[in-house]
């Protein structure tokens, strides 16, 4: 079994809840991040949580030689790395659009950097966070893998970029694997409270909007637009719980320790839809704390509604999302209420 693994991005949101579930499952994870947006906080909380110490190369994933000595230190000392979890890219739609360079040169850029130093030292597996944004607006739902790709944005644009390349990647060795992983929306925390999502400034995502104003950092939620043809005129979307999501990386791991080659998108989904006012009205209901909102005018570039085909996630990785909407709120608020200005809070004891 594949033991030792490379995480890079790996103090982010969707990263630290990962290296927990890999702990858990066994494996002896190194963090490669540049801590842009993440702080060492959450890696010593997920040792705290997990009772393991973890290695950690603060470094940036364009630095190939930073890579190249990290792969080789590891083979020195007897525990070479034998894939690599890739989290680590910019994610703002907005800012990508103000300043796409940055993110082709970091998403794609640095995707290239780390694959190179994977040649030079003979590592052949990778697991990919890619996103549903690939598909852009849906000629059909449920979205299936085989949906076409039509980005609407330079970060979805990294995204399906970087699938291309490794879909070519593969193509030219036969002992190469790479699982491309089209998260929905992931949301929610780990059921401990001690490690979420810490969004820096105004968040973006719906989600963190609705415990920033449940915790009284922000009024009111704004919703974008209830004039679309969904179950209550609101944005329909497939929310699933982060520690669901980081279960699909261990399999995604196991699947290609198990001999699969190859390239393979994945869907990871719940397969339901959630519409705005549904999400802040449940959050409501299971928390006891008022969410008063506003409505606005639409966000240009959403689409109405987005829900995943989950099916082959199921049949390849045997996995499936299993925590509900109403665990993801009671999740998400104990992680925003014990931690109101996220690893930046006093932490109390
Ligand atoms: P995050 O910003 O919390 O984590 C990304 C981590 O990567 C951070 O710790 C950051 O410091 C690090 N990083 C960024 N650029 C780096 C570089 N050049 N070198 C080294 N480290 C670098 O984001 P997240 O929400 O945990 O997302 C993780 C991945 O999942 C990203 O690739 C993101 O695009 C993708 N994704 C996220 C979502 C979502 O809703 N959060 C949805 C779909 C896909
Ligand atoms: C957004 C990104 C997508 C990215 C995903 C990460 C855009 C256009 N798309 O997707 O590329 O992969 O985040 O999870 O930014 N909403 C409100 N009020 C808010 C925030 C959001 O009403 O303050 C609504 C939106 O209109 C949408 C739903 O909530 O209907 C979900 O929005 P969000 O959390 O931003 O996710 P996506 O739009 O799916």
């Amino acid at each position: 079994m594949t033991k030792s693994l490379l995480v890079t991005g790996g103090a982010g949101y969707i990263g630290s809840h990962t290296l927990l579930e890999l702990l858990k499952a066994g494996y002896k994870p190194v963090v490669f991040d540049n801590f842009s947006n993440s702080c060492a906080e959450v890696l010593s909380r997920v040792e705290e949580l997990s009772g393991c110490a973890i290695d950690v190369i603060e470094g940036d994933i364009r630095d190939k030689s930073a890579l190249v000595r990290l792969f080789e230190a590891r083979r020195l000392a007897n525990e070479p790395v034998e894939a690599v979890v890739h989290f680590a890219a910019l994610k703002a739609v907005g800012e990508s659009v103000e300043k796409p360079t940055e993110y082709y040169d970091n998403n794609v850029g640095g995707t290239l950097s780390l694959l190179k130093a994977m040649d030079t030292c003979g590592i052949r597996k990778l697991v990919f966070s890619s996103s549903a944004t690939v598909y852009g607006e849906p000629l059909r739902l449920p979205y299936t893998e085989d949906h076409p790709f039509a980005p609407t944005n330079p970060y979805g644009h990294t995204k399906a970029m970087v699938e291309q390349i490794l879909k070519d990647w593969c193509h030219a060795s036969d002992e190469r694997s790479a699982v491309a992983l089209r998260y929905f929306n992931p949301i929610g925390a780990h059921p401990s409270g001690r490690i979420g999502e810490a969004p820096q400034g105004r968040p973006n995502n719906l989600f963190p909007f609705i415990t920033q104003v449940a915790v009284g950092k922000r009024d009111k939620l704004s919703v974008f637009g209830d004039d679309y043809e969904t179950v209550d005129g609101t944005g329909v979307r497939d929310y699933l719980h982060v520690v669901d999501l980081a279960i699909g990386h261990v399999l995604a791991v196991a699947y290609m320790a198990s001999g699969n080659r190859g390239f393979q998108g994945i869907n990871l989904g719940t397969g339901r839809g959630t519409s705005v006012l549904e999400l802040a009205r449940t959050f409501e209901r299971v928390t006891g704390r008022p969410v008063p909102y506003e409505i606005l005018p639409r966000r240009p570039g959403d689409i109405a509604q987005a829900w995943a085909d989950p099916t082959v996630a199921a049949a390849l990785l045997g996995w499936r999302a299993n925590r509900d909407i109403e665990e993801m709120c009671i999740d998400g608020w104990r992680w925003q209420s014990q931690n109101p200005d996220g690893y930046q809070s006093v932490v109390k004891k």
